[in-house]
């Protein structure tokens, strides 16, 4: 079928890690507007957090949309890593990469699976927590331990770095590439990874400090 042959020709991976890296931008967006109510009181955070869950079903269908997003994006991205090695490993291989190779691309698949590690110790600690103990109780609790907001801050660095080629690279594949735009680019391609950074890293501080102590 046309479709399973576009989806698995280069072009179509490029396109499924664009499509997914772009909706998981705009995932993170939406993470980071919430989180950043932690900075106002418990209570507006607590009050956040009620307000999305009396929406059930709707929490539901997003969460699992989310799970399919983080999947595609991930198994599309180990094939991809694996066929570049193969590429390169070939003595007659005659690469196609245009991009010069930078830190953040050519680390691309090693902070992507530090990301996805994260994810789990993330989802283990928050979404399955104990329903009778507030979010922002629990919230308070795992960052005010120094080891784990630690390791959330290596994570959002890991992160940082990832965003960094990857919010590029999305654009190259859309084509959004044009002389004009390319000052704009590269300020987005800095700025979208550190505005979240300093949010993500901000709220681990504010806990890992003691400065969120009467939080
Ligand atoms: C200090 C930074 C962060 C804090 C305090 C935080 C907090 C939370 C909380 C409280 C939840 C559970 C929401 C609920 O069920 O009520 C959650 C879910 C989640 N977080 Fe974070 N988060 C942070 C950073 C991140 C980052 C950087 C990512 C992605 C790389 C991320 C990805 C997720 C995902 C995928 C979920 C599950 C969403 C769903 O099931 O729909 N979080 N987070």
């Amino acid at each position: 079928m046309w479709f399973v042959r576009f989806l698995t020709s280069s072009i179509g991976k490029k396109l499924i890690m664009a499509a997914t890296g772009l909706l998981l931008v705009l995932f993170l967006f939406t993470h980071v507007a919430g989180n950043a109510t932690i900075f106002m009181s418990s209570e507006v955070f607590q009050s956040y957090a009620d307000e999305l869950h009396s929406h059930p079903l709707i929490v539901l269908i997003f969460s699992l949309s989310l799970l399919l997003v983080i999947l595609a994006h991930v198994v599309v991205g180990l094939f991809l890593f694996y066929e570049n090695r193969q590429e390169s490993n070939s003595r007659y291989a005659v690469t196609t990469r245009v991009v010069k190779n930078s830190f953040a691309s050519e680390t691309m698949p090693y902070t992507g699976l530090f990301i996805l590690l994260f994810l789990f110790v993330h989802i283990f600690g928050f979404t399955f927590s104990p329903k009778d103990v507030l979010i922002s109780v629990t919230v308070k609790e795992l960052l005010g331990n120094f080891f784990y907001s630690l390791f959330y801050i290596i994570a959002f660095i890991a992160l940082t770095i990832h965003l960094s080629h990857g919010f590029w690279s999305m654009l190259q594949t859309f084509g959004v590439n044009h002389p004009r735009y390319n000052t704009l680019i590269s300020r987005l391609t800095l700025g979208i990874p550190l505005f979240f950074l300093l949010i993500f890293g901000g709220v681990a501080l504010y806990f890992m400090t003691g400065l969120g102590a009467s939080y």
